[in-house]
């Protein structure tokens, strides 16, 4: 028996005996945007009869994945509490997969539900290989090419492709990524990104408050990524120290809780008067401040893929992304993490009203805001629950039709 990514796992296909029972789906979750990105898979599956979504949380982030759990729309049923200050990824790991393990033991559910590439991740779907749970891995088949960069995200998600039952991949690109590495056709559906679901959702649902202060170009930034703490980042904060000294900008930062994040930045922007500091928003406000903005500087995969959605033009302060369909479109530019590339990036938009609409118009290559629904569907007709479903085109069975590709 085998669970690996190209051989389907004879559970995965086992047929609920006796009487009709929900599928127990066991979503793992720590981080703040696999919370967001796993959110509206939750409500799905809450809102059908034929699932039963049982939430485990690992605490990777403790304040910021806090302030997301109230999207899921369902009850965390355990949390494991692992955060440390400055965790190292050999500790987190380690206290992941024993964690993840005995739960999983407790539990059994059918299968497990990991999103995206992070450290909880990679073990949740490691500790459910070890115990022999199918699992299903939702925005699957993004790669750079780069193994360490981002790191240590590459590596995470190439390796949960080998381990994953479904793949479902955001882009045709993701899709067609997976088949070139030998996942079969059959285990790949092309969904969309959950984080337009949710963007949509949210801004349909209810308002929240722009952190935005002034009527100066409203820029939006963001960085975390480890493979930039540091020097290179303290450099990046220098630069935009510099953009703020146009003194027609109003840069917010919502800042993340990292240490390492805080003291690369904080000394170049913490007592700028055209930066505004702020802590984390929820994620009503956040959606509120993306909506205000003109221009988004960041390097956050989830950010990336919310500005084309809201058409925000964005400037990548990375060196690599598993995101280019974005750039592809026009909607988004890999300007690197070079201080001069930033300030004249940065000027270019601000300066440039036909390139900046150009950007803002090139459209969200993301998806429709129907990813979870096709996820649910899939895995109810895979473990042989059909989802019913009234009007509209089928959401998501087997075959091209049900696919995002089929519908862009
Ligand atoms: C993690 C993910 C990254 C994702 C990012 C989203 C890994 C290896 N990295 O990176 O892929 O893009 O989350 O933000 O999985 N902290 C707090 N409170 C919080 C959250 C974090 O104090 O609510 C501090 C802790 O000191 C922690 C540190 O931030 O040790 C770093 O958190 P960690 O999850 O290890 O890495 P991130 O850089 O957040
Ligand atoms: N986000 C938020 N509040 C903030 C900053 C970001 O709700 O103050 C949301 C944002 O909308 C996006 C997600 O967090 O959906 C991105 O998280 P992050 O950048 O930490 O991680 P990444 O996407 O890079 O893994």
């Amino acid at each position: 028996m085998s669970l690996s990514g190209n051989a389907p796992s004879p559970a995965a296909h086992r047929p609920i005996a006796g009487p009709p029972r929900p599928v127990r789906a066991m979503l793992v979750l720590g981080t703040r945007p696999e919370a967001i990105k796993l959110a509206p898979v939750a409500r799905a599956m809450s809102a059908s009869p034929l699932f039963q979504p049982l939430v485990v949380t690992t605490g990777q982030h403790r304040e910021m994945l806090q302030q997301m759990l109230g999207m899921l729309g369902v009850g965390v049923r355990t949390d494991l509490a692992v955060m440390r200050e400055r965790q190292r990824l050999s500790e987190l790991t380690a206290r992941l997969v024993d964690g993840l393990g005995t739960v999983l033991r407790t539990e059994r559910p059918d299968l497990v539900v990991v999103q995206g590439d992070t450290t909880t991740a990679l073990c949740g779907a490691l500790a459910a290989f070890y115990e022999r749970v199918p699992v299903a891995h939702v925005e699957a088949g993004l790669r750079t090419g780069v193994i360490d960069n981002p790191f240590p995200e590459e590596l995470n998600r190439s390796l949960i492709g080998r381990v994953a039952r479904w793949h479902f991949a955001p882009t045709r690109r993701a899709s067609e990524r997976l088949l070139a590495e030998g996942v079969a056709a059959a285990q790949v559906l092309t969904t969309g990104n959950t984080v337009v679901d949710n963007l949509l959702w949210v801004l349909a649902e209810s308002s929240g408050t722009s952190a935005f202060r002034t009527d100066h170009r409203r820029v939006l930034l963001t960085l975390h990524r480890r493979e930039n703490q540091g020097e290179r980042m303290r450099a990046m904060g220098a630069a935009l120290r510099e953009l703020a000294d146009r003194g027609d900008v109003e840069i917010v930062l919502p800042l993340h809780r990292s240490p390492a994040v805080r003291e690369a930045l904080l000394p170049e922007l913490g007592d700028h008067p055209g930066v505004r500091v702020v802590d984390p928003l929820g994620y009503l406000d956040f959606a509120a401040t993306l909506a205000a903005c003109d221009l988004v500087l960041t390097d956050s995969g989830g950010i990336q893929e919310e500005a084309p959605s809201l058409g925000k033009p964005a400037l990548v302060l990375r060196t690599t992304t598993e995101r280019p369909e974005a750039v592809e479109a026009g909607a988004a530019e890999l300007i690197g993490t070079e201080p001069a590339a930033i300030l004249a990036a940065a000027g270019r938009l601000l300066d440039d009203p036909v390139r900046y609409e150009r950007m803002a118009g090139a459209g969200n290559p993301f998806g429709d805001g129907r990813a979870a629904e096709r996820i649910v569907a899939r895995l109810a007709e895979d473990l042989g629950a059909p989802l019913p479903h009234a009007g509209g085109p089928a959401p998501g069975p087997a075959g091209p039709s049900g696919s995002y590709d089929a519908v862009v």
